[in-house]
């Protein structure tokens, strides 16, 4: 970091469209107008569907050919789009890896405004019109008027509409005859706004796309007087459109009367074994109420009663609302609303009850209704609280508000308000069982260099910590390993309770979630990792990592994108070298965490939501895949399951809970394909058989006992599982079993398989419950593996959603 310089070094990437951008330029802040930016290199280059290959090597490119070197960058700026959603999340992943892996500044830009200062950088005056290519027959319009000082935005907000509708628009302006045309939006729907008598004053073609220098002059232009950015964890794509599923939420909650019992359907009170995250719905409202009247009688806080609740429910409302509630084994233990205005997103009502405090609870209402908020176009979030609730208070510090104002005797005589309010997304918590990372409050960007005694350097030297990436569906984890295998650091963040209410992993969901909370989810894991080393000043830094070990595959591909795309920046950026992980060997490796001596051959089970294998490990990476599921996998069948009995998403937690106490006899549902010699898995039969089960019995007006139809249809599955275990063990005369994947975190499964193989003096082990499900720290096991070996990958690596063992 050169400090204190007339001119700071500056990277600027952005893939939103087909133009791979990539440049350098030296950068001077003025204290009168816009900042000088001057081209230093650049790398642009038109490249379909490559960005995520070609990013970090053309980066790297660039940086040669000027002889420089990342230690010589000062500062990050990415494109935010909108464009392509994965496009734009590779740029924004690559360009935070970058500037946490470099301890830069990152900043923000509107792909559109660097389409606009493109063309006002050819010479283009006078009015300009973006049409980006937004696919499915859609552009992201955008006017600019450019004159000899710059091109200023001429409208306020990004958005997607037809195309047609956009050349309409414009064809129908007093001004059209003015109007030049530039865009990738021109190359599909040309024809379009030729036909609209458009065309005519269009930018020449190599003008359609964004350029580095755009880029540069853009964010000049909004960021005079200093070097520009902050805090990566803060920069967030542009999307303007939800996803198809998030669409269809908007409208419930912008319009309908909430569908929230509809989520989980009649069964809601079974569901609520475990604690879950559900839109708040009519039948809620007494409890509602009732909770509130605990929380808050003697305070100045008057509760709401039923009716206000349904009112807030009720159709037709004038503006968007929105209610979570928390329910706990049948029993409504937190609840939390807003409403938006203009905008901003008011907080209505939090209230925990208060034996289920400190739980992080009313942190999870609010980031569900915060969410939602955002889904409705708000930006801020403001609430008022009682001006002596240091809790509370304390609370939605953390979470990013701030001191606004006090409203005197708001809650009566005597008794203030404190107005704050938070720039959305508000800082979401990390998983709730993790430790709370410490930097969840406003934190000095860059980070100040810790200081270090030899001893610990030393210390740190020897312990070679391995930083590993998982990203491959809905957790976004990172763990830090040691070269003895110790686990320095094990951080999740899971987003189940965003997919919950749509039955299933949303992909783009996943996908937007991880660009959110990735960073967040680095830093826990480097601070968690300095503790473990005890080291006495600031998180572990990026430079003292041995290696980065990512996810590459297989999972949901822009899931998996995003995980790879940030190490890959992360790794370059901090001259580390970058090590892929196949999730499944993930799977199987999270048993040295358990048995470090753990030897070849053995057999291993593979039960997750997307697999199910039974493989004869000959030797470390020798792999005889003996049989494969012909239809669902094991966690699937859960799923669908608990699905088709309304007990909510995932299905494995709840289904094992049930059967504690249910009767595996009780019901005898089939057993498929369970002939000696035959590997191969088969669970549609059984999945078809529960259902009909259900059926038969609602049909005949019997109630179904839950906990013995669970038991008995796992005692269907696990039986199978256990037959062909032993099956392949005396065939192969292996001595060692193994198992991995969510479904493993079982505990009916884990106790059958020790107790009945142990018997036959198999040596078995079962990985530790967390690291069953997905997690970083079994991909942390397979990278320190790779690292001790100097298996690396280069920087033109993508994800592999396809991969198998
Ligand atoms: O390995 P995982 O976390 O993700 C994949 O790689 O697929 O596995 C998730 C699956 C889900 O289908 C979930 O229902 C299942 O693991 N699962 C369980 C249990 N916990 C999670 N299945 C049965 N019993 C459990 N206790
Ligand atoms: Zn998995």
């Amino acid at each position: 970091m050169t400090q204190g310089n007339e001119r700071y070094l500056v990277a600027a990437c952005d893939t939103s469209t087909d133009m791979l951008v990539c440049a350098l330029g030296w950068w001077a802040p003025s204290e009168s107008g816009a900042a000088r930016v001057e081209l230093l290199a650049s790398g642009d280059h038109l490249c379909r569907r490559r960005a995520n290959v070609e990013l970090v090597d053309t980066l790297d490119g660039v940086l040669r050919d000027a002889g420089l070197s990342m230690a010589d960058v000062d500062g990050v700026l990415v494109g935010r789009g909108p464009g392509s959603f994965t496009g734009v999340r590779i740029g924004i992943s690559t360009a935070k890896g970058l500037a946490c892996g470099a301890n830069l500044p990152l900043e923000g830009v509107s792909t559109l405004d660097a389409s606009a200062w493109t063309a006002w950088r050819a010479g283009v005056r006078g009015l300009l019109a973006v049409a980006a290519d937004a696919m499915r027959g859609e552009v992201y319009p955008a006017l600019y008027r450019l004159d000899e000082a710059g091109a200023s935005r001429l409208y306020e907000r990004e958005r997607v509409v037809k195309a047609a509708l956009a050349a309409r628009e414009w064809a129908e302006r007093p001004d059209a005859g003015e109007l030049q045309l530039t865009g990738d939006g021109l190359v599909r729907y040309g024809k379009l706004f030729e036909e609209a008598g458009l065309m005519g004053r269009a930018c020449p073609r190599e003008l359609w796309w964004p350029s580095g220098e755009g880029l540069l002059l853009a964010a000049a232009a909004d960021a005079p007087a200093a070097l520009p950015g902050g805090d990566p964890a803060l920069v967030l794509p542009v999307y303007t459109r939800l996803s198809d599923a998030e669409e269809n939420e908007r409208r419930r909650l912008g319009l309908e009367q909430s569908e929230g019992s509809r989520v989980t359907g009649v069964a809601d009170e079974l569901a609520g074994r475990h604690l879950q995250f559900r839109p708040m719905g009519a039948a809620d409202a007494e409890a509602a109420s009732a909770l509130e009247e605990a929380c808050f009688s003697g305070s100045g806080h008057a509760a709401w009663t039923p009716e206000m609740f349904l009112s807030e429910l009720g159709e037709g409302a004038a503006v968007p609302r929105t209610w979570w509630v928390a329910h706990d084994d049948g029993e409504l233990v937190g609840i939390a609303g807003g409403m938006v205005v203009d905008r901003d997103v008011q907080v209505l009502d939090v209230a925990v009850a208060s034996g289920r405090r400190r739980q992080g609870i009313a942190r999870k209402l609010l980031s569900h209704v915060s969410y939602d908020a955002q889904m409705l176009g708000c930006a801020t979030a403001s609430l008022e609280v009682e001006a002596d609730n240091d809790a509370a208070i304390a609370l939605y510090e953390r979470l990013g508000f701030s001191r606004a104002g006090v409203r005197r005797g708001y809650y009566g005589a005597g008794r203030d308000a404190l107005v704050m309010t938070a720039d959305l997304p508000l800082r979401l918590p990390v998983d709730a069982a993790s430790p709370e990372p410490t930097s969840a409050a406003a934190r000095p960007w860059p980070a100040p260099a810790p200081s270090r005694t030899d001893a610990e350097r030393a210390e740190i030297a020897r312990r070679q910590p391995v930083l590993a990436i998982e990203s491959s569906c809905d957790e976004t984890a990172v763990a830090i390993i040691d070269a003895e295998g110790n686990l320095l650091a094990n951080q999740v963040s899971t987003q189940i309770d965003f997919h919950a209410r749509f039955g299933g992993v949303v992909p783009e969901i996943a996908s937007r979630k991880h660009v959110e909370v990735i960073v967040g989810v680095v830093d826990a894991a480097l601070e968690e990792a300095a503790a473990s080393l005890g080291l006495a000043d600031g998180p572990l830094s990026p430079g003292e990592l041995a290696a980065v070990g990512v996810t590459q595959g297989p999972g949901l591909v822009g899931a998996l994108v995003v995980g790879v795309a940030f190490a890959k920046g992360f790794a370059f950026a901090a001259g580390k070298p970058l090590i892929c992980v196949n999730h499944l060997e993930g799977h199987l490796y999270a048993n040295l965490l358990t048995t470090p001596d753990l030897e070849p051959p053995f057999i291993f089970t593979l039960v997750s939501g997307g697999h199910t294998m039974l493989v004869h490990v000959r030797a470390w990476g020798d792999y005889e895949v003996l049989g494969e599921t012909l239809d669902d996998a094991v966690g699937e069948a859960f799923d669908k399951v608990a699905k088709a009995l309304g007990l909510g998403y995932p299905g494995g937690p709840v289904i094992s809970r049930l059967a504690e106490t249910g009767d595996p006899k009780a019901i005898d549902f089939p057993r498929a394909l369970n002939r000696r010699g035959d590997y191969r898995f088969s669970l549609s039969g059984l999945k078809t058989a529960v259902t009909l089960y259900i059926e038969q019995e609602t049909k005949a007006g019997r109630t179904i006992h839950l906990p013995d139809l669970a038991a008995s249809f796992e005692a269907a599955v696990f039986d199978v599982q256990y037959k062909k275990a032993r099956n392949a063990l005396r065939e192969t005369g292996a001595r060692e079993y193994c198992i991995g994947g969510g479904v493993a975190a079982n505990p009916h499964l884990r106790e059958m398989m020790v107790r009945k193989l142990t018997r036959q003096g198999i040596r078995v082990t079962v990985p530790p419950r967390n690291a069953c499900t997905d997690n970083a720290a079994m991909i942390a096991v397979v990278a320190r593996e790779k690292f001790a070996r100097g298996e690396f990958a280069d920087f033109s690596v993508d994800a592999d959603p396809n991969m198998t063992l």
